[in-house]
């Protein structure tokens, strides 16, 4: 165990399947071979907007080893297609018709008996388009924005209110579309058995979710489909849903009578599994001469496809995070020729979070208070949306952790003041929340009669370490080391969970494995009539039993809806930049998160670091750029678009407030794959503010912005 943790009294618990995983043993949804499989190869649209007028596939038909191109020309239909509403928006229909929404969308699927041949065939389909003027430039098309029905106005008391007060700070923010990325590509295999049954496995955070689309697709009794997932490589939001290449490989199985293999390829994952929305906003703040806001008005809009329009909660932090009377907000959406966005790690969040926090930043400098200063002088103490109590908030307590580990004396609160080895030294911090949720999990908990304790639920662990809590859990309920315990996760046919997203996994799957251990002692003790320790291997033996199980079906009750419920971060950055290149390096990063009670706390330590090491890539490097001219992406590979890499990276340190949360569930766990990147970038931000005076408002800050002006 490192030594940058606060102390936890549980047992550090290093991840049950890691040595699985290191080892290559763990097998991803790509890794598997299948009996008589053949490949799947996706061709994209080269255009942006139109029709296809055309569409050559005789090349390809004659190929070697090709047994089939799919198109929407001869694509067997699919019923949950036909039999949808008509309702003019929605998510893709792959081959349905000859409409070609954005460029890169899937036109044909071709199919041979090896991975090679396919991509070869893929090459040789041709089509001719009737093209049609697209729009990929959000600021271009702004002037179709409009009100997503799930995007309200939200007014509580005076509507911009900040125009009134003595000190204001009225700035633009714009954050770029962000691509997930996971090291995993998006990958599925599918393969009918008798006609109407089908297994896939496939990358998916929610093997039920996904099981559901499919059954909603083909029109299938549940039964007859399952759906696996025992390892994810990442996701990180990019598997929430049900994407078209995997219809299309469900599809192609059946046309084809084989198990079929479809992996998308790095460039495929920057247009077929959604990502962060490029989005524009607006934060308006004003405060009295003593630092306590009057008013916040923040306004943003975001890109969907012309398709569906996807929305997240970009401006709800601002209706949350501070004490203040007046606050208005306003969410547009823009429909652009591009695919549809999809969540990504703090959705909504993490993008109103780099404004607001900039924001907030922007004031303190404006108000000459130190920022730690200014958010406690308006911090909430009941939800500021509702005035609900909370469940529970120990934010203060992360801020001056933070502090005392970043070293936040050494802050000087001019900018440009301090420099060390020729380097601007700047440092800078920001908050950020995401809801605390617990919804229902079934989980099955099986005593073997060699005293192997078996958990078993549907859930996936996308990488945060889901099998490790649930041990952790267990290990303490029933008494009994973490190495006599085993979990089986990621299967459909297992007792349901919910998707992994939304960081409600430790409460709701932990509490249920929490309620499940408690009920299986339970049965044990009245089994053996007596009220000493328990000895399980003992009583199964004693009553001639092989194993004892319980099935435990665990939600939240009416806490639900009294108390507001949320996790909170606070993200500390050193920042050194180069004053002639413009060129930020990460000196130290600090991120302390008021969690709940840790469960597993080596695992939400990597979580954190992690989500933080995330924030910094948005922060500093991750841009997909579209030549608007061709609507085109131009930079769909890992040459081009950056993240992190090691060297990017010096130190990253996460610390937890480790307080229970007494009521949301019986563990006292709060969420954490959110807020661990939630705030992270506005922190950058502010820091390479205090370095240089320079206010950098639109990400990622790359050395030109930097330099300019
Ligand atoms: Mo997450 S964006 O809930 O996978």
């Amino acid at each position: 165990m490192t030594n940058d943790q606060t102390t936890n009294d549980k047992v550090a618990l290093s991840r049950v399947d890691g040595r699985l995983k290191v080892t290559g043993r763990a097998k991803y949804a790509a890794e598997y071979n299948v009996k008589d499989m053949v490949y799947g190869v996706l061709v994209g649209s080269t255009i942006t907007k139109g029709t296809i007028q055309a569409i050559d596939t005789r090349k390809a038909e004659g190929s070697p080893g090709v047994l089939s191109v799919l198109t929407y020309l001869n694509a067997p239909k699919i019923p949950g297609y036909q039999a949808d509403n008509p309702s003019p928006k929605g998510p893709l229909k792959i081959f349905y018709n000859n409409q070609v929404y954005f460029n890169g969308q899937p036109i044909a699927l071709v199919i041979a008996d090896t991975f090679e041949r396919a991509l070869f065939a893929a090459s040789l389909v041709s089509a001719t388009y009737n093209t049609e003027a697209h729009q990929t430039d959000l600021k271009a098309g702004s002037a179709n924005a409009f009100t997503p029905g799930r995007g309200k106005d939200f007014v509580k008391g005076q509507e911009d209110a900040w125009k009134s007060a003595a000190v204001k700070v009225e700035q633009e923010y714009v954050i770029p579309t962000e691509v997930h990325n996971p090291m995993e590509l998006h990958a599925i295999i599918a393969k009918w058995d008798a006609g109407d049954k089908i297994s896939v496995q496939t990358k998916t955070q929610g093997v039920k979710s996904s099981q559901r689309s499919i059954v909603q697709a083909f029109k299938l009794p549940p039964e007859n489909v399952q759906v696996t997932a025992p390892f994810v490589g990442g996701a990180f939001g990019a598997a929430l849903r049900t994407w078209p290449h995997e219809i299309a490989a469900v599809l192609a199985s059946k046309v084809v009578g084989k198990p079929v293999k479809l992996v998308l390829s790095r460039a495929d994952m920057f247009t077929s599994v959604g990502y962060r929305p490029y989005t524009w906003q607006k934060v308006s703040l004003g405060a009295a001469a003593d630092g306590k806001l009057t008013g916040i008005t923040h306004e943003a809009t975001g890109q969907s496809s012309v398709y569906e329009d996807f929305t997240e909660g970009v401006v709800n932090i601002s209706q949350l995070m501070y004490a203040c009377p007046n606050i208005n907000t306003r969410y547009r959406l823009v429909s652009l020729n591009v695919n549809t966005p999809t969540p990504m790690r703090g959705p909504g969040e993490a993008t109103g979070a780099f404004a607001l926090e900039s924001a907030m930043d922007e004031l303190s400098y404006a108000l000459n208070i130190d920022p730690i200063d200014l958010r406690m002088r308006n911090y909430a103490d009941t939800d500021p949306s509702n005035n609900k109590p909370y469940s529970s908030k120990f934010l203060a307590d992360a801020y001056k952790i933070g502090a005392e580990k970043i070293g936040w004396t050494e802050r000087n609160q001019k900018p440009g003041a301090v420099t060390q080895n020729g380097w601007m030294v700047g440092y800078g911090m920001a908050a950020g929340m995401f809801g605390a949720h617990r919804s229902s999990a079934t989980v099955m908990a099986r005593m073997l009669a060699d005293g192997t304790l078996v958990l078993l639920t549907s859930v996936t662990d996308i990488g945060p370490g889901t099998g490790t809590a649930m041990t952790s859990v267990a290990s303490e309920v029933m008494g009994i080391s973490a190495a006599k315990i085993r979990v089986e996760l990621g299967d459909s046919s297992l007792p349901p969970s919910p998707t992994q997203g939304g960081s409600q996994i430790a409460a709701t799957v932990g509490s249920a494995v929490h309620d499940a251990c408690v009920e299986l002692k339970e049965k044990f003790k009245s089994i053996a009539g007596n009220t000493g320790a328990i000895n399980y291997t003992q009583i199964l033996k004693q009553q001639n039993l092989d194993k004892l199980e319980v099935t435990t079906m665990s939600k939240g009750g009416d806490e639900q809806g009294k108390y507001a419920m949320y996790s909170w971060s606070v993200h500390f950055m050193k920042v050194l930049v180069h004053p002639a290149t413009g060129v930020v390096k990460i000196d130290k990063a600090i991120s302390v998160a008021d969690a709940g009670l840790i469960i597993s706390p080596k695992t939400a330590r990597s979580q954190m670091i992690g989500g933080t090491i995330m924030g910094i890539g948005m922060a500093l490097m991750e841009e997909a750029v579209i030549d608007h001219k061709y609507g085109r992406l131009v930079n769909n590979n890992f040459a081009d678009y950056h993240v992190p890499v090691q060297a990017d990276i010096p130190q990253v340190e996460a610390y937890f407030v480790n307080k229970p949360d007494q009521i949301l569930n019986p563990i006292g766990a709060k969420g954490m794959g959110e807020i661990a990147t939630i705030g992270v970038a506005a922190a950058v931000a502010n820091a390479v503010y205090n370095a240089t005076g320079k206010r950098v408002r639109e990400l990622p800050i790359t050395p030109d912005k930097v330099m300019e002006g």
